[in-house]
Parts: C-alpha cells; structure tokens; sequence
C-alpha cells in the first residue's frame, strides 16, 4: 500500500511515502518563471557532462548521448514543443527528467557530483552576465542619441535652472550631455557589477562541495568565468551580484526618471521648451486638444517597480542563514523584470530621442527672462577690483531696478547702471548678452559651445572606441 502512495515521478520519491500535496505542488513550482535559464541552464549541463568525462565520471559514449540529448531539447525549447511540467518545479528537473526520458540510462547520471543549488547559481550568472552586456549596450546606445542632440544644439541657448528658477544662462547641448554623464557612470556602474558576476560556483554541489575528483577549471574554461568561487557555502548562497546589479538598474532607472521629468515639464504649454513628435506621445480619450508625452511619463513611472526590486532583493536576503536555502527562488521574477524594465525603458527613449523638437526662440526668450546674467555683471565688477561681496550688492540693487522698471539688465541705460558702481564702462555690455555669458564659461565642465563641441568629440570617441570592442 506505500508503494503505491509513492511518487516515482520526483526525484526525491525514495524518501518520501506520500505524494506532494497539490496545492504544495503549485506554490513551489518554477518552472513557469525560471524556464527563462533554460539556455543558460543546458550551456552549464554540457560543460559538466564534458568535465566529467575528463575525469572519468562519464564514459565518452554517454558524454556524446547526453551533450547531444541537451541540443536536442535545446532545441525542442526553442520551437515551443518542450513539455513543461510544473510537478518538475523548476526548468532544472525539467531539462534533467526530459533528458533521461530522451536518452535513457548516461540521462540519470548529469546531475553527478552537482546539485540544483550550484547549478541554479551557475545559471543566474550566466544569464545576468548577457543582460549587463545588453543593458550596457543600451546605455551606450542613448548616450549616442543625446550627443547627437548635443552637437546639434552646442549653441542653442536656454535658462539653467537652480530651486527650479532662473539661474544663469546655459546651452542645450551642456545640458543633454549632463545626462550622457549620468549615463557614463552608470555603464561603469554595470561593467563593475558584471566583474563580481562573472564568478563561477559550479561545482559547490549542495553546500559542502563534491567527493568526486572534479576538475573545476575544465568547467570554468569552458563557460568562460574568468574566476572559481573559492567557497562552497558561500558560492551557493551568494546573490550579492544580482542585488548590486538591481542597484546599479536602479541609479539608471533614476537618471532617466529625472531626465524625463525634465522633458514632461518642457514639453507643457508653460514651459513650452520642446515637442515630442507624435508617435511617441498619445491624446486623451475626452479631451481632443491634449497630446501627453506617455512614454516619459512611464519611464518615470517605471522606475518605481525597479527600486521596489532592489528592496525586495535586499530584503530577500537579510535573514538568511548560509548555506542555500529555498528564499532564493524569489530572487529570480524581481531580477527578470528589472532587465525587461531598463532595456525596454532604454530601447523606447532612444527611439523617441530623434523626434524630440527643440524650440530655440522660446529658450532664448526664457533665458533673457529671469536676470540670467546677473552674476555675469558682478563677475565684470570683480575683474575691475571691486570685492565679490561688494558686487553683489550693487548687481542686486541694479536687478531690483531693472524690475521695477519691467526690463532686463541689459535694457538700462550706462548712467544707470553707472549709479550703482562707477567703474561700470561701455563694454559692460558685451557681458550682459546671453552670448557674452556662455563663451565667457570656457574651461573644462563649462558650458561655452566650444567646451560642448569638444565634448561631443570626447564621447563620440569613447563610445566608438568601446563599440570596436
Ligand atoms: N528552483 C530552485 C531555485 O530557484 C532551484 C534550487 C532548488 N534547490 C533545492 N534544494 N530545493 O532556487
């Protein structure tokens, strides 16, 4: 009678005396998520198979049968006819259970000297180290985008705002390649996360490493880790990389948040700074004159869910006790849709980038508004001997003028102006243009077109050095 209560159909069946409950069954099932490893999961079974035939584990004849009994499923996942079954759990015992079903006998004799838990982390790795390389990828694709906007745009000139006021005069394109920036550090951000995953823990087995001879530079080798992990608790437990890589998503996710706040705002009648073009923006079912910019909007939405996975990752982890434990399965949807969320946000931003209308007349309206160069006159006073402070003042009397008056600075007559410091000549003019202003900031990190074009110049360099590989 336990005989038949037994379920031949797990693996672990020769312990157990009853079947998995149905409801049990559902809750710690997989599969329907962590198929996605699949690739990564056959690429880590091959490298295995291989090394243990090189110790003499395997016979080279099952070796043959079971690396190409895993192309064949390899194959059979691709074409959408593998048959996924949740009271496998999880795409190992899947792949395991389908190969032994194809092969036969060399099939029970894969997971020798392995367990789910180095293999589930071999996989993790694998599969974060093609998504770092696409998100970099992506990165550096928007990068391209803005420093074309930034060359176009080296002498188009628009308010530079602090506490979101009129602060001095800046141009354009020294503000999109605020964001190259940005993103320049977050590419760096992602190569220096992939460093610490490009580690391979294959070869822990459960938790205590393996008593057969194994060779884990043959699998290393051929997996292309340039490292072994050089503990087994520690390398079946870890998922620091997955967290860092969750963090490093979420400082981009921020930056294209805030940049795409920056367009939301520009893009309003008030500000009137741009316009999107229409495929990238949608109307409003009641509304016929509305034309929203949705797809910054989401992008800035977005963000929210992958902050939310790095809390979760965190989380996930903070009361674990080593070595391995079942936690880890939550690691996988969060990490995923991270990935999904950054490329995606990136893919669409890069797109809509070219379509993105810059309204020069109304950014230099805007930047004549506002005294933006206020702090070009008390600069002009320093250079004539007067004490910063001193200028200050008289520049903060002469705005105070000029706005009783309803005009700019560049509007007062010299004698005016020559009331508040008499050491204020003719030539003051030239400073208080917006022109005067922006050449005027020509050093490294300033916003003077020539420093914009050469900037251009640097980042185009840079990218098409990296893309050369
Ligand atoms: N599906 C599991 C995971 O994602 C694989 C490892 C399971 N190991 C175990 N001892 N139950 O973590």
């Amino acid at each position: 009678l336990i005989e038949k209560q037994k379920d031949v159909s797990k693996p672990w069946g020769g312990r157990f005396a009853a079947a998995t409950d149905a409801e049990v069954e559902r809750f710690t099932a997989s599969e329907h998520f962590d198929r996605r490893l699949a690739r990564f999961d056959i690429q880590g079974s091959i490298a295995h198979a291989r090394m243990l035939a090189t110790v003499g584990v395997l016979s080279e004849g099952e070796r043959d049968a079971i690396v190409e009994g895993l192309r064949a499923i390899a194959a059979e996942i691709e074409a959408g006819e593998f048959p996924w079954s949740p009271a496998l759990e999880d795409v190992h015992m899947n792949i395991e259970r389908r190969l032994t079903e194809r092969i036969g006998e060399p099939g029970k004799k894969l997971h020798t000297a392995r367990s789910r838990n180095d293999q589930v982390a071999t996989d993790m790795r694998l599969f974060l180290r093609d998504a770092i390389d696409a998100a970099r990828a992506g990165v550096a694709a928007l990068e391209s985008a803005l420093v074309e906007v930034a060359e176009r745009e080296a002498d188009t000139v628009m308010p530079g705002f602090t506490h979101l006021q009129t602060a001095q005069p800046v141009t354009f394109g020294h503000h999109v390649l605020a964001w190259v920036e940005m993103l320049e550090r977050d590419r760096d951000r992602l190569a220096d996360c992939r460093r610490r995953t490009d580690v391979m823990p294959l070869g822990s087995a459960a938790l205590a490493g393996t008593s057969f001879a194994i060779d884990r530079e043959h699998t290393r080798e051929a997996l292309g880790f340039p490292a072994l992990s050089r503990n087994s608790l520690d390398a079946v437990s870890d998922r620091d990389f997955a967290i860092e890589f969750c963090a490093a998503a979420s400082i981009l996710m921020v930056h294209l948040s805030r940049m795409c706040e920056e367009l939301i705002l520009w893009m309003s009648e008030r500000f009137r700074f741009i316009d999107i073009d229409d495929a990238f923006c949608t109307g409003s079912s009641i509304m016929p004159q509305k034309k929203n910019p949705d797809v910054a909007e989401l992008v800035r939405g977005k963000s929210a869910r992958v902050i939310g996975h790095l809390t979760a990752m965190l989380v996930l982890m903070k009361g674990q006790p080593l070595a391995y434990n079942r936690d880890n399965q939550e690691d996988k949807e969060p990490l995923f849709d991270t990935v999904d969320t950054v490329l995606d946000s990136l893919r669409v931003l890069t797109a809509m980038w070219p379509g993105v209308r810059v309204n020069r007349k109304v950014l230099r309206e805007a930047a004549r508004g506002g005294f933006a160069t206020a702090t070009d006159l008390a600069e002009y006073l320093v250079r004539r001997g007067v004490p910063f402070r001193d200028a200050h003042e008289a520049v903060g009397r002469a705005v105070a003028l000029a706005q009783e008056r309803g005009v700019d600075l560049a509007d007062l007559p010299l004698e005016d102006l020559r009331a508040f410091c008499s050491l204020i000549e003719p030539g003051v003019y030239e400073v208080l243009t917006l022109e005067g202003s922006l050449a005027a900031r020509d050093h490294v990190g300033g916003t003077a077109p020539t420093r914009v074009r050469a900037e251009v110049s640097r980042m185009r360099a840079l990218l098409e050095r990296e893309a050369q590989g």
